[in-house]
């Protein structure tokens, strides 16, 4: 007799419900498979295979470089490793500002290649056609407010977007005009935490804050700064819960040494 390992997964249901029960919900980026599984198993409710991969895996000053081609090989990675949580693949800069048309393909080329579960995008009225039309080809989409770092030449710098008031009331618009166009969810960064909680309470679907306070519906960090394998960037915002550069340095110096002193491999690491 086999036993049965039923495994629930989060959908989108999921996670509408976890919003009108108060559930806070938990997201993180992963790009690879190895930890994609740990996070999955650890219990992580989504991962986004973010665009942030521009930097921390590529080594790039901005997410602009990344294509389509490469988000789809770390979603693809990240779809191997897990079971249970809900996978969002960022559309990378290129893929859907243009028109709706290649805005569509691109997602599509994401769900069919990778196997993931939703895509998210940048932006709010100006992309309202392409989440439309995403939307009614039944894939789910995730908006994304506030500092948009695909924008980040139009800003200037990284700073907290929406502090004045034209800013705040552009975003107090788009934030409908996503859930009207059928969004199941809005990641809201580097905002005030007062308009984060104004939009998180007027909003029937989850809002996801990065830098934008406790009253947003769920969290969403990368994964190398909550790990502390980038020790550069400590924003305000960033709570780092392990510090892996140090452990890494001190493990692969161990290694270095006792490769030098012949320590390694002794006896009983050999054949
Ligand atoms: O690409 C990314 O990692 C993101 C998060 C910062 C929300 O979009």
């Amino acid at each position: 007799m086999s036993i049965s390992k039923e495994v629930k997964k989060v959908t989108t249901h999921t996670l509408k419900n976890m919003k009108a029960s108060g559930e806070k919900i938990s997201m993180i980026t992963a790009y690879d498979y190895s930890f994609a599984r740990i996070f999955d198993h650890a219990g992580i409710d989504i991962i986004l295979v973010g665009d942030s991969a521009s930097n921390v895996m590529a080594g790039n000053e901005t997410t602009l470089p990344i294509t389509l081609d490469h988000m789809i090989y770390h979603a693809q990675s990240v779809l191997r490793g897990i079971d249970r949580c809900f996978v969002v693949v960022d559309l990378p800069f290129g893929s859907y500002q243009s028109n709706s048309d290649i805005a569509l393909a691109s997602a599509i080329r994401i769900m069919k290649e990778t196997g993931a579960h939703a895509i998210k995008l940048e932006g709010g009225e100006e992309v309202i056609d392409s989440v439309k039309r995403i939307v009614s080809a039944g894939i789910p989409v995730m908006g994304h407010l506030g500092l948009t770092p695909q924008s980040i030449y139009k800003f200037g710098t990284y700073s907290v977007r929406a502090k004045e008031d034209a800013e705040a009331n552009k975003l107090r618009k788009d934030v409908k005009f996503l859930e009207k166009a059928g969004c199941f969810a809005i990641v809201l960064e580097k905002i005030p935490a007062d308009l984060a909680k104004e939009v998180t309470r007027e909003l029937k679907i989850p809002t996801i804050g990065i830098g934008a306070g406790g009253d947003c519906d769920g969290q969403v960090l990368v994964m190398h700064d909550l790990l502390g394998i980038n020790t550069e960037f400590k924003p305000r915002f960033l709570r780092q819960y392990l510090n892996m550069n140090e452990q890494i340095t001190g493990a692969v110096r161990q290694y270095i040494s006792d490769v030098k002193s012949k320590d390694f491999p002794n006896k009983n690491e050999q054949y």
